[in-house]
Parts: structure tokens; C-alpha cells; sequence
């Protein structure tokens, strides 16, 4: 059985990212086992927390990490950029320096956008950014329109071609 956690970068109560999470045990390979992590009381990193006692969020949130197989981050695009979510927990998980629960995780990226961009600009940054530690991105699935790939009334994907894209990047962890 691998055992992944997965992280939504968005906050928002209908946000696709998090739908998407929602959606993906039933696309995935029967010895694969999904975990979402709410990042909610997780606060904005402070060096200063490192040394004292740690949120208790936090420590949960490296454990989890620590003990997966592998890593899912599903994260808007901001600007052409991280939305302040995922670069926040990237940045707790990449701490202490070379010892980071992060280091040497399998990762799968997923980046959607309602627009035509699709989210590429972001998923080229986490490309480009997460093997400097240690990290196999194993699968980066990204799609525009995403409002018109998923059931209006569940967290269903509906859209074929992106359905198997989710199926394959699971499969390939
Ligand atoms: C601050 C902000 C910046 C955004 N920048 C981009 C962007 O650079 N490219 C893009 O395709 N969409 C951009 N969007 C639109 C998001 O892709 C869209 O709101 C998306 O649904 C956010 O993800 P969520 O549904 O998981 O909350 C931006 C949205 C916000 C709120």
C-alpha cells in the first residue's frame, strides 16, 4: 500500500483544487491511499517557532508528511505564481535545512484554472523548485476551463481526458 497526503493551496469554500482532491480515491490504483491535510491552523512560517514549541498543527503536518510515501500538491496559480498557501507549506516542510520533511518525496502537482492558462505557469515554478530537494515529481497534471470539467453538484471529475490524466499520475507514484 503506498499512503500519500495531499494539500489543497486555496482556502476558498469552492475551490476546484480542493474538489479535485476530493476526487481523486475513486481515480485511484486500489494500492494507493489518499490523505487530505487541512492546512487551516497552520500558521504563516516564523524561524522563530522552530526553536520553541512548535505548533501543534505544524508538527502534525511534518508527521504526516514524514510518514507518506509521497506528497500531492494541488495549488492554484496566483499571479503567475504560488498562492500564499503552498509556498507557506512548502516552506514549514522544507525546514530545518536538508532535514525538511519534504526531502526525497515522490510528488504529484496539480494546477487547474476556470481561464485558458491552465495553471502552467505555477506548475513549471514547482517543477523547477521541488527536486532541489531531493523530490521526483512523478506526475504534473494541469487543465484549463476547469469549471467545465467537474459535476456542478459533487466532487466528480467529468471531463474523460483529465479523469485519465489524475488516473495516470496517481498510478505513477
Ligand atoms: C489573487 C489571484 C490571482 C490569480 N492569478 C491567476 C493567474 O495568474 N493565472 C490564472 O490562470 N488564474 C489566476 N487566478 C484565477 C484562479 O485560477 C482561480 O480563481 C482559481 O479558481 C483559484 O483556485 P481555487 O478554485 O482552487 O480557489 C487568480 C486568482 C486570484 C484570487
Amino acid at each position: 500500500m503506498k499512503s500519500l497526503v495531499a494539500f489543497t493551496g486555496s482556502t476558498r469554500s469552492a475551490s476546484f483544487h480542493t474538489r479535485l482532491i476530493n476526487s481523486l480515491p475513486a481515480l485511484a490504483p486500489a494500492d494507493v491511499q489518499i490523505a487530505f491535510f487541512d492546512l487551516s491552523d497552520v500558521p504563516f512560517y516564523n524561524q522563530d517557532l522552530e526553536d520553541e514549541a512548535q505548533p501543534a498543527s505544524v508538527v502534525a503536518m511534518r508527521a504526516a508528511v514524514k510518514e507518506a510515501d509521497g506528497v500531492i500538491f494541488a495549488t492554484p496559480e496566483y499571479n503567475g505564481s504560488f498562492s500564499a498557501l503552498t509556498k507557506n507549506t512548502i516552506d514549514w516542510l522544507t525546514r530545518p535545512m536538508r532535514q525538511g520533511a519534504l526531502m526525497g518525496k515522490k510528488i504529484m502537482v496539480i494546477a487547474v484554472t476556470p481561464g485558458p492558462g491552465g495553471g502552467q505557469r505555477i506548475a513549471k515554478t514547482m517543477n523547477d523548485l521541488l527536486p532541489l530537494f531531493g523530490n521526483e515529481i512523478v506526475s504534473t497534471v494541469t487543465s484549463p476551463t476547469i469549471h467545465e470539467k467537474m459535476a456542478a453538484d459533487g466532487d466528480v471529475v467529468t471531463d474523460s481526458e483529465l479523469a485519465e490524466q489524475l488516473r495516470a499520475g496517481l498510478a505513477a507514484f
